[in-house]
């Protein structure tokens, strides 16, 4: 089995959407949630996470609106749970993610867009490390 970093950004805080989305991974068959904590993200941390879009347009608003109140970092494990999350989340951006999907439902613009999830096996090991460095 797999296993993957998941962020709630802090849009999805601030509006109240963390029981709907983490009761959407929650009920996925075999996938478990073994690390959770809502946590203020440092700028630090931010710029390991997000090291790939330095220097692009949205990086510095990004990085900004990060760190703009409080999110939730999780580690869920499981059968494909890779792709599994980021196809519950569906595309960054929201108004192309079909109704269904987080972003779908919930999202319309392409900073806000309330989850994110690591995008292969590589980047899931090192996001771990970065989120949850005591875990093994
Ligand atoms: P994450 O799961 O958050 O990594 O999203 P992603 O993998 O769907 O997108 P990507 O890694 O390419 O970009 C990271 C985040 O930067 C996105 O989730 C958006 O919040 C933001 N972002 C990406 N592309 C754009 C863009 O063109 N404009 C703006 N404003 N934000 C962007
Ligand atoms: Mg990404």
């Amino acid at each position: 089995s797999q296993r993957t970093l998941v962020l709630l950004k802090p849009d999805a805080v601030r509006r109240g959407l963390v029981g709907e989305i983490l009761g959407r991974i929650e009920k996925k068959a075999g996938w478990t949630i073994s690390a959770l904590e809502l946590r203020q993200l440092e700028r630090e941390v931010l710029e390991q996470h997000y090291a790939e879009h330095v220097g692009k347009p949205f990086y510095e608003p990004l990085v900004e609106f990060m760190a703009s109140g409080p999110a939730v970092a999780l580690v869920v494990e499981g059968e494909r749970v890779i792709e599994g999350v980021r196809a519950l989340a569906g595309p960054t951006d929201p108004i192309a993610a079909a109704p269904g999907s987080i972003r779908g439902d919930f999202g319309t613009i392409v900073r806000e867009n309330l989850i994110h999830a690591s995008d292969s096996a590589e980047s899931a090991e090192r996001e771990i490390k970065i989120f949850f460095p005591g875990l093994a």
